[in-house]
């Protein structure tokens, strides 16, 4: 039960990962994408490649949040608990109802919902690292 639930947290922590490489891509491509003509080959590879990490990663981020419920789960079964673990699925659960009201009124007339989506995730990036190196 205790390998499953550490499992269950790094899972947790590459699905979080993986919704935020649609922050990254999207600097990447600003950075140094860009510089690149706009027939080459690595930029039309690269569009895509960004296009399908943005598009999925609410997906991972749903993943996310319900990796970390199943997390939380196990370490209350184990008798085992983290205020910082419940200060970041508490943060997650936030970004997700974000980033479904983004998806259900959205961003043009309500830009502060994107805001406050980037700001939670950045304390909640904070938070899962202080998390893993207090458990760890
Ligand atoms: C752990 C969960 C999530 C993380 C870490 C995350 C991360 C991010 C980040 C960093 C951005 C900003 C991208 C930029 O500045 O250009 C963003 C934008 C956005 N997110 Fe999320 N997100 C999560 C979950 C979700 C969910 C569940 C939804 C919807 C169901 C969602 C919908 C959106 C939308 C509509 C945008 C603005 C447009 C775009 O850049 O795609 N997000 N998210
Ligand atoms: C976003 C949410 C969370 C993430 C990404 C996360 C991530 C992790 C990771 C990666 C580990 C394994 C660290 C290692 O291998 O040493 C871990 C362990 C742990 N987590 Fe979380 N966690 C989250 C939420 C929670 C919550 C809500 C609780 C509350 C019960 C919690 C309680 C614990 C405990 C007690 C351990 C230590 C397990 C052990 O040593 O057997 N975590 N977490």
């Amino acid at each position: 039960m205790e390998e499953i639930g550490k499992f269950l947290g790094w899972a947790t922590a590459v699905c979080f990962g993986m919704s935020i490489m649609s922050f990254v891509v999207k600097k990447i491509n600003l950075w140094i994408i860009k510089q690149f003509e706009k027939e080459s080959q690595l930029r039309m590879f690269y569009g895509k490649f960004m296009r399908f990490i943005i598009r999925n990663h609410m997906y991972f981020g749903i993943g996310a949040g319900a990796l970390a419920i199943s997390h939380l789960y196990i370490q209350i079964s184990n008798g085992k608990t983290s205020l910082v673990g419940i200060m970041a699925v508490t943060l997650m659960i936030l970004t997700i109802l974000l980033g479904v009201a983004m998806k259900k009124i959205g961003i043009a007339k309500h830009k502060w919902l994107l805001y406050t989506h980037r700001s939670v995730v950045v304390m909640l990036l904070f938070t899962i690292i202080v998390h893993i190196i207090l458990v760890g």
